[in-house]
């Protein structure tokens, strides 16, 4: 077993997980994100597509947080995780299993997933770390299904990207299990061939600045 492939195992274990990445990036800056996600606004009812084991709940506070939070993912152990997570601070939360992938051929998860968004009047969508996970067609499918839902308005994406010349930060991304990692060109391509008719760009990093997260904002 090589040094890559002993990092992902470690990964797979919802609390080295948190840690893990906390210490290779210098310190995620997760209280920021929630700002940026909109996680702070009692207003909104927010889905986490590839919630992974939530780890964005710990920086919520009572008072401060959406009033629903839906989480969905494909690792059963994320997802116990996850439970755990948000029976402890008390949130109002569903967490599912979904394999995101199988959507663009598989009716009955498509109905699925839009039958949870409506049902729980979701209003903003989080697809956090998830896009360089899946191919081209699942992710354009997860965009526009999650795009025919009239209560949501807004989407926002956040993934690890290739940057020309960035060594340090494309070592980074060798060690990330995700499979489908783009350069700045490949995330413009997928969310611009979306359904979603308006969309920004910003760019975040952890306390080490050369590691490098493209984000979009995704409206109608
Ligand atoms: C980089 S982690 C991000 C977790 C979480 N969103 C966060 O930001 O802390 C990627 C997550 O996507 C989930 N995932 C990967 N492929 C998926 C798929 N096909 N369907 C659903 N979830 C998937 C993984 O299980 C993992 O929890």
């Amino acid at each position: 077993m090589n040094m890559f492939s002993k990092w992902k195992g470690i990964l797979s274990n919802a609390t080295m997980y948190h840690h893990a990445r906390h210490l290779v990036t210098g310190g995620l800056p997760f209280l920021r994100w929630t700002e940026l996600y909109g996680l702070t606004d009692t207003n909104q009812r927010v889905a986490d597509l590839g919630c992974g084991p939530a780890d964005i709940l710990r920086y919520l506070s009572r008072g401060r947080r959406p009033a629903f939070y839906l989480g969905v993912d494909i690792s059963e152990k994320y997802l116990q995780a996850a439970r755990q997570r948000s029976d402890a601070c008390g949130i109002d939360a569903e967490l599912i299993p979904m394999d995101l992938t199988r959507l663009p051929t598989d009716a009955e998860v498509q109905r699925s997933i839009v039958k949870l968004l409506e049902q729980h009047r979701i209003t903003r969508v989080l697809l956090l770390g998830v896009l360089h996970h899946i191919d081209d067609a699942s992710a354009l499918q997860t965009l526009n299904l999650v795009e025919s839902v009239r209560t949501v308005q807004t989407m926002i994406t956040q993934d690890v990207i290739r940057v020309p010349g960035s060594w340090i930060n494309n070592r980074y991304c060798d060690m990330d299990r995700g499979g489908y990692i783009r350069d700045e060109a490949g995330y413009d391509s997928l969310i611009s061939r979306s359904d979603w008719p308006r969309h920004g760009k910003f760019w975040s990093s952890p306390r080490l600045p050369f590691l490098r997260y493209i984000h979009y904002e995704l409206s109608r």
